[in-house]
């Protein structure tokens, strides 16, 4: 009897995990996997700047398909204008296409941007999630799709992006720098061994990972849909960090810390009353990258001439905080020139 109860609790609980996995996965993975941006221009124009980024980088179009005159042509009817611009770098294809694993990935080559209008009037551009989708099956699909691939198509479609604008350093950014350098703490800390260090990083972490889930479904409204696939992306970088973390700990002898371990102070993350405020998200998620930043190289001096492999793993964190980091920066500017700020 115990042992059906126990039985009937397992299957129940894994019934349970996997219908709430298939929710989070169905509210979530659209809005991960695709990404949409406004484009400034006419649908002819947008393509046209599309292709002429894309042959400069050593791509090559082989084709720009017009989808709704397909749709109209097979009896489906008038449709606003679609067009698919399908690209392919060479390199990056034969890479993927060299490996007997990853080869089943050519149902997705090439490369489609799609370039859209709506019935407001705008034209969009449509992209698939690169560094996401690349991530998801590792190997040498992650190696280039995440990488030169996800690089390069933003590339293609940053002119979509109003954050290009190059305006003044925000003075508050620019302390936070500031911040980052004072180091004096550390003196306070002296007796900090490199695995609290690491426990200090794997709690931020992880609580990162927390506030970026919730601000990335709570915001809407202007200027929210960038921010929030961003936190969404980011959210996967954070939590490979924290693993990352964790793996360490225990290769010096010291568990990762459990939940109820674990310490919260980011206190300017949190979701804001108002849905709209964007630039709040902004400005807290600034804090938090400025705030692991300072933690990384801390920890990095910390580790000079005594544990090379923490100081690598750090180094390697502290480069992806510096680039989240960059990013966010651009969001503010482009926030604090649309609010006249
Ligand atoms: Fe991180
Ligand atoms: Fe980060």
């Amino acid at each position: 009897m115990k042992l059906k109860a126990s039985l009937l609790m397992f299957l129940g609980g894994t019934l349970a995990g996997l219908v709430l996995a298939a929710i989070l996965g169905t509210l979530l993975m659209p809005r991960l996997m695709l990404r949409e941006r406004v484009s400034p221009y006419g649908l002819q124009e947008t393509v046209q700047h599309i292709t002429t980024n894309a042959v400069s980088a050593g791509w090559v179009v082989s084709s720009v398909a017009a989808l709704d005159d397909s749709v109209r042509k097979h009896g489906g009817g008038e449709v606003r204008p679609v067009r698919l611009v399908n690209l392919c770098q060479a390199q990056h294809a034969a890479r993927i296409l060299n490996t007997d694993k990853a080869r089943v990935v050519s149902v997705m080559m090439p490369c489609t941007i799609a370039v859209y209008e709506k019935s407001n009037g705008k034209v969009y551009v449509g992209t698939m999630n690169a560094g996401l989708l690349g991530r998801m099956f590792g190997g040498v699909v992650a190696e280039v799709m995440a990488g030169p691939v996800a690089r390069e198509q933003r590339e293609f479609v940053a002119f979509c992006e109003p954050e290009r604008t190059v305006v003044t350093f925000p003075p508050l950014a620019a302390q936070w720098r500031k911040n980052e350098l004072n180091l004096t703490d550390m003196k306070n800390k002296t007796n900090t061994t490199i695995t609290d260090w690491l426990k200090e990083a794997y709690a931020a972490e992880l609580e990162t990972v927390e506030n970026y889930l919730a601000n990335s479904v709570w915001l809407d409204g202007l200027g929210a849909q960038e921010v929030a696939e961003s936190l969404a992306e980011d959210m996967t970088e954070e939590l490979g960090h924290a693993t990352k973390l964790a793996r360490r700990l225990k290769q010096l002898g010291g568990c990762p810390p459990g939940s109820l371990q674990l310490a919260r102070n980011q206190k300017a993350l949190q979701p804001p009353k108002d849905s709209t405020d964007v630039r709040s998200v902004v400005e807290g998620v600034l804090e938090a990258e400025n705030e692991a930043i300072a933690h990384y190289q801390r920890l990095i001096s910390a580790c000079d001439g005594k544990d090379h492999v923490t100081q690598d793993l750090a180094i390697g964190i502290l480069a992806k905080e510096e680039e989240h980091r960059t990013l966010f920066e651009g969001f503010l500017k482009s926030l604090k020139k649309e609010g006249g700020a």
